[in-house]
């Protein structure tokens, strides 16, 4: 391993985008279909993973809820937040927020609270047992209505304080920000901080974020690439300090590339952006492999690293002395 391997694989890190349902293994597929008796369309591990070839966001998100039907129980998202949740401690990686997608489960007919029960105990075990320390966001999928949204968010209010904010996610063609401005102004009521997928490289991806900004008014976007399309888009993301939650490796499976170089353009520019996994187990990569990932093509220093991985905790969603402790172990680490 190179030093500069090594400097970023032992950094002290922070995770802003990453879906629990994203972190699915083949193996835990496998074991859990056992487990539920379900059948799955693939004989072994390794015909599944290959059959992930994904070459753009609905591809992708076809084999993303597939997956998911192996989770039934309460167990089965405690297992499955677990797991991530070793993961992570073994990257180093401090504090994460997850997001997850109720509708997809309670389409299913798996009740909201299995789903956030068993979330909720893996969060709290792995806060103890592993020192990572999470909160969670809830993503509406924006391919079903404004209606299911909203009764979702009203589902989820008795365990309002389990839920950081809200996001939105799924596929984005046709489905603008403002189809859910009011779900989104009734979540800032409720106190949810807000934020929203603009994935990379849609069809009005620039009208997506400007009304992210103007309409919803979010606290961050997820992805957002595309703001370098629009000088006035800069100017607002930058002035307004919006964090920008960017996926290279799943960026290089659903667009023409891993956008590495739209990466240290924001830092260049002061942007708060950050780099993050999304779907590590459908990408093959967590947070680790995506930072050495846009190292290696666009040579990061160590400064530049390090401003990434300090963006993370500064447009992290807690108190500001939680925070600064955080960036106080960073700046240990890199003096
Ligand atoms: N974009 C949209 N929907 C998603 C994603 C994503 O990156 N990951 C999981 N669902
Ligand atoms: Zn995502």
């Amino acid at each position: 391993m190179t030093d500069i391997e090594r400097f970023i694989t032992d950094m002290p890190k922070c995770e802003l985008h990453v879906h629990l349902e994203g972190t699915l293994e083949p193996e835990m597929k496998f074991a859990l279909a056992q487990r539920n008796q379900i059948s799955l369309a693939h004989g072994s591990v390794a015909e599944l993973r290959a059959s992930y070839d994904f070459t753009d966001l609905p591809s992708f998100l076809g084999i993303y809820y597939d997956g998911m039907r192996v989770l039934l129980k309460e167990l089965d998202f405690y297992d499955l937040t677990y797991a991530y949740l070793a993961k992570a401690a073994s990257q180093n990686i401090r504090y994460a927020e997850m997001f997850f997608d109720p509708q997809a489960h309670t389409a299913r007919g798996v009740s909201f609270d299995t789903v956030i029960r068993g979330i909720r105990r893996a969060q709290l075990d792995a806060e103890t047992r592993l020192g990572v320390r999470t909160q969670l966001i809830m993503c509406f999928l924006r391919d079903w209505s404004a209606e299911f949204a909203m009764a979702t968010l009203l589902e989820a209010l008795p365990y309002k304080e389990w839920i950081i904010g809200v996001g939105l996610d799924s596929d984005e063609k046709n489905n603008p920000p403002i189809k859910f401005r009011d779900v989104f102004a009734r979540a800032r009521e409720e106190r949810f901080l807000l934020t929203m997928h603009c994935d990379v490289d849609q069809e009005n991806s620039t009208r997506h974020i400007r009304q992210c900004l103007d309409e919803i008014d979010v606290a961050r976007i997820d992805h957002g690439v595309n703001v370098l399309e629009d000088p006035v888009l800069i100017e607002a993301v930058r002035s307004r300090a919006i964090g920008l939650t960017v996926c290279p490796i799943s960026n290089g499976y659903v667009t023409d590339s891993t956008k590495s170089a739209e990466i240290a353009k924001f830092l260049e520019l002061g942007i708060r952006v950050t780099v993050n996994s999304d779907d590590p187990a459908y990408f093959g990569a967590y947070l680790t492999e995506n930072l050495l990932r846009v190292q290696e093509e666009v040579h990061l220093d160590r400064a530049a690293l390090t401003q990434l991985v300090r963006n993370s905790f500064e447009i992290a969603w807690l108190p500001r002395r939680t925070k600064d402790a955080y960036l106080a172990e960073l700046a240990s680490y890199t003096a």
